[in-house]
């Protein structure tokens, strides 16, 4: 037992001691982002319009989609008024995969390349019990996990050229079970699955794309407020400040951020022995034989 703890278990909490204090050190400055060309999908209201106002006074190329094009045509003179380098929008369904893959390409276009994808659409449905509603849980995953991964696709060229990130918005709930949301929260658990699988590949095939997955707690978004009202009774934390801290940890290239306005919930939230059993994984893949397949 005590070789065991002196082999792995102290080299892995001081390597971790390590990470949090050297990640520490570097701090945010909001020049990060200026110049840099950024896309915010579900930009029309919400925690994604404030991203997109933060991103406008630092100075960034925002390019902004969500279906209400009413919407995200006033968002955009709104970032250019805030100071935007330059402001577009292309409104859309991310149910639809094909337009999914041609915003990126489109936007691409527009912007001259690609330095920052911000996934962070959703949708919601009210809370309640399941019962047999499998076409619910269809749409949440392809909306809110599907949709993900090919706007990922079908930026990575790009975000590999610029050595950029991508900030996928997730929730607690994509990390807890909570009652009364389970498609949501499988389209949440996705995510993490999905997503820190791709971290590890970009990192062993030297790909300098940083994934950030962000963990947000209840956020007072008119949607979010409407959805638990009298059901769920959280304090909601600022979306402004939340927008700008997923920023934040996305330009700091964080693998993961949290946010729920409180300073307990990320000490808690931390899965020890999820990181210690992916750690010591690490020893076992033969990578020489993958690359070169
Ligand atoms: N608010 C919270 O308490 C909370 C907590 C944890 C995590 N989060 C996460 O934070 C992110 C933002 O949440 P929010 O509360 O800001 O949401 P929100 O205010 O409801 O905004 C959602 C955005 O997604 C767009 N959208 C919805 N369905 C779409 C579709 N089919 N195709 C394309 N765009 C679509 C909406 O625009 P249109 O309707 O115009 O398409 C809107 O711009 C989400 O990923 C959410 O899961 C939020
Ligand atoms: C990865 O990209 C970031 C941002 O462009 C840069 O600061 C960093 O030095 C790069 N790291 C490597 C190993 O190339």
């Amino acid at each position: 037992m005590m070789a065991f703890l002196k082999k792995y278990l102290l080299p892995i909490l001081m390597v971790f001691l390590a990470y949090y204090y050297y990640s520490a050190n570097e701090e945010f400055r909001p020049e990060m982002l200026q110049g840099k060309k950024v896309i915010v999908t579900g930009a029309s209201k919400g925690i994604g319009r404030e991203m997109a106002y933060h991103l406008a006074k630092m100075g960034a190329h925002v390019m902004v989609t969500a279906r209400s094009k009413e919407d995200l045509q006033k968002v955009v003179s709104r970032c250019l008024a805030l100071g935007a380098a330059s402001a577009h929008y292309i409104a859309g369904s991310m149910e639809d995969m094909t337009f999914a893959e041609k915003f990126v390409a489109e936007a691409g276009k527009i912007m001259g390349g690609l330095d920052m994808l911000i996934l962070n659409h959703v949708h919601y449905s009210p809370l309640s019990f399941f019962r047999d509603d499998i076409n619910k849980v269809r749409k949440h995953m392809e909306i809110n996990f599907h949709s993900f991964v090919v706007l990922s696709v079908a930026a990575l060229p790009m975000l590999k050229q610029s050595q950029g990130s991508i900030a996928v918005i997730s929730s607690v709930a994509g990390k807890v079970a909570y009652p009364l949301i389970a498609p949501y929260s499988a389209s949440k658990f996705a995510l993490d699955g999905f997503f820190s699988s791709i971290r590890e590949e970009l990192l062993v095939t030297r790909a300098n794309v940083s994934v950030t997955l962000c963990v947000l707690g209840l956020i007072d978004t008119d949607a979010a407020l409407k959805a638990t009202s009298g059901i769920y009774s959280a304090h909601a934390a600022p979306k402004e400040e939340c927008a700008l801290e997923i920023i934040k940890g996305t330009a700091l290239r964080q693998a993961e951020m949290y946010y729920d306005g409180s300073i307990w919930g990320q000490f808690l939230i931390i899965n020890p022995g999820r990181k210690i059993m992916e750690f010591l994984a690490t020893r076992y893949f033969n990578w020489d034989k993958v690359i070169s397949n």
